[in-house]
């Protein structure tokens, strides 16, 4: 049967050949050169102060924005947003990754919001807070998911914008994209599918999915155990 012809290539130089090993390295970091050039100093040493000032510029201004408590060892990394005008109290072992997307967290004048320890919020993800948001221990934000306490604008005169605290219990997990609407309350050990809008509330230990979300099954959560 006619095929393609495959040509032979060996997985190693032949033995002693290292002036061929030599060449083929050359060749590739020329490509990379020719394509990309090369950077000057001044713009190498920006970068590197930018990866290293960024993240300490970020935990400073977090330090400094207002909150009542901000825990230990806090981890961030990339652009965190974080505005507080009202009460805000955060636990130990905040993360945050804003690298790809800032992540941002706002909170009014006159607003709460409480956040447990070891907490994580992945590139992305924002929290609004006009009222009264309460999360939990071990609570993992993916990117570009939200939470958010106030529908903000009435789809028609009369509506009712602040339906009560807005809760995600411990140890729940929003999947990428998850948007958790006003008044909710996600029960502890629950992790809701990526895409999905929580509009009701979630009974612990759940897994839900959908716009709007609905629970699928139960998840075997044993006593102690929180998602890495
Ligand atoms: C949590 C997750 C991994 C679970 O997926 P899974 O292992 O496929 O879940 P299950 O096997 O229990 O799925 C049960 C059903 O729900 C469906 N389903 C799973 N996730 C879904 C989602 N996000 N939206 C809609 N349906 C979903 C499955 O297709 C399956 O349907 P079927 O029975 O008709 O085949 C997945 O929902 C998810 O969100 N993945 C992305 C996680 C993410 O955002 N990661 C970023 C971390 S930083």
């Amino acid at each position: 049967m006619m095929g393609n012809p495959v040509k032979e290539v060996p997985d190693e130089a032949p033995a002693g050949d290292t002036a061929a090993v030599g060449e083929k390295h050359a060749t590739a970091a020329d490509r990379y050169r020719g394509t990309r050039g090369r950077r000057p100093v001044w713009r190498r040493a920006h970068d590197r102060l930018a990866v290293v000032a960024r993240p300490r510029l970020s935990y400073l201004r977090s330090r400094l924005s207002g909150t009542e408590r901000f825990g230990e060892a806090p981890l961030i990394s990339g652009r965190l947003r974080l505005e507080a005008h009202g009460r805000v109290l955060i636990g130990d072992r905040f993360r945050a990754e804003g690298l790809a997307a800032p992540v941002s967290i706002y909170v009014t004048r006159g607003a709460n919001l409480e956040i447990g320890d070891d907490f994580y919020m992945n590139g992305g993800a924002c929290i609004e807070v006009w009222h009264d948001v309460k999360i939990g221990n071990h609570v993992l934000m993916a990117p570009f998911s939200s939470i958010i306490d106030d529908d903000r604008h009435p789809l028609e005169p009369g509506q009712v914008l602040y339906k009560g605290p807005t809760v995600v219990g411990d140890n729940v997990w929003l999947g990428r994209n998850v948007a958790v609407l006003p008044g909710v309350t996600i029960g502890s050990g629950s992790a809701i599918g990526a895409n999905s809008v929580v509009t009701r509330d979630i009974p612990p230990s759940s897994f839900a999915v959908g716009a709007p979300a609905r629970v699928i099954r139960k998840l075997e959560i044993p006593p102690g155990w929180v998602r890495p």
